[in-house]
């Protein structure tokens, strides 16, 4: 077994996920200003050293994806934080892309940046202590979107992206996501899901990736928020298997989803059912922002000294998306 394969196995362990909390620090000002706290560098440390020193960090949350300025932070013990995260018996992470911006030749839609000098990003962040790193490229439903040019350009740069990142002995988590934003039925979703991971792989491929040392990180098949045609959570997680069945070569080892906007227990009850009927050999995980955030972020904005409450919230949520992640979650444990 390869060094990366062991690493993607280390990190899925037994129904451990990721936490992705890897927000720039513009997205992160934005979730704190929505809970009315200032967003200063301390205060992006200090909710971020709380969920990392949580409990359930070392039975549930695999990997740990960070960003720039907190891998760089020292917590309050004057830890790095890499090395929090490595003492809590998980994997620090870290996103490497710059952003999306408007892709030319299709102002509708996103390229994600971020591959000038990344080789060297790269090997600062190892010696920080990463190893594995996060890239998103981000597609939009609707009439004739995502456009050939958008679905070539994101997989080209994710293979790009994930190349360097295997040279350099790190996993990349390779996250194409299809947004859920729009009135587009499920089944739009199933099918320009299926194009964009297809063309990843076509991709990744071409750029001698090892499949064998990645993380695929995708959507699951919704319909999009503002349809009318909701579908059940069922048929959610048989369209989600029978998308990734058709789309994923067998030898990628495990796949972490993202929420993409899923209330905290949506999230939980859709990887539990795509556990329960998993008929793939994908290991199927989580790497959740929000909806492992959500909860504890509120409370902690209110009680910004009670630690051990925030983190009994967090220790929770981490605790139910873990047993989803092995098919053994149920409704009844929510209370
Ligand atoms: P959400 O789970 O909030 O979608 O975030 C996951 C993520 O890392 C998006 O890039």
């Amino acid at each position: 077994m390869s060094d990366l394969n062991n690493i993607v196995l280390k990190i899925l362990d037994r129904g451990k996920g990721i936490l992705a909390a890897d927000e720039s620090t513009g997205t992160m000002t934005k979730r704190l200003d929505g809970v009315n706290v200032p967003s200063t560098p301390e205060n992006r440390l200090l909710f971020r050293e709380t969920l990392f020193s949580a409990a359930n960090m070392t039975e549930c949350i695999g990997g740990v994806i960070l960003y720039d300025e907190t891998i760089k932070q020292q917590t309050s013990k004057k830890n790095t934080i890499p090395e929090l995260i490595s003492k809590m018996g998980s994997t620090p992470g870290i996103k490497v892309d710059t952003g999306a911006k408007i892709l030319a030749g299709s102002p509708n839609e996103k390229i994600t940046e971020g591959l000038d000098g990344l080789r060297e990003r790269l090997k600062e962040y190892y010696k920080l202590g990463a190893r594995f790193t996060k890239w998103r490229g981000v597609y939009i439903i609707a009439n004739d979107y995502p456009s050939k040019l958008s679905i070539h350009s994101n997989a080209h740069a994710l293979a790009r992206y994930s190349a360097l990142v295997q040279e350099c002995n790190m996993v990349p988590i390779v996250e194409p996501e299809v947004l859920m934003d729009g009135g587009h039925s499920a089944e739009e979703c199933y099918k320009k899901t299926s194009e964009v991971i297809k063309k990843c792989f076509d991709e990744l491929i071409l750029h001698k990736v090892d499949l064998k040392g990645i993380i695929l990180k995708p959507n699951m098949i919704l319909a999009g928020n503002k349809s009318k045609d909701k579908i059940l959570n069922e048929e959610v997680a048989k369209l989600t298997l029978k998308c990734l069945k058709n789309s994923v070569p067998e030898e990628v080892p495990g796949i972490a989803f993202l929420s993409g906007g899923q209330s905290e227990v949506e999230a939980t009850e859709n990887l539990n059912l795509i556990n329960k009927y998993n008929d793939t050999g994908f290991i199927m995980s989580y790497s959740y922002g929000r909806a492992l955030q959500q909860s504890a972020l509120k409370f902690w904005s209110k009680n910004i000294k009670d630690i051990d409450g925030t983190q009994k919230i967090f220790n929770h949520r981490a605790k139910m998306n873990t047993l989803a992640a092995q098919g053994k979650w149920s409704k009844d444990l929510e209370c």
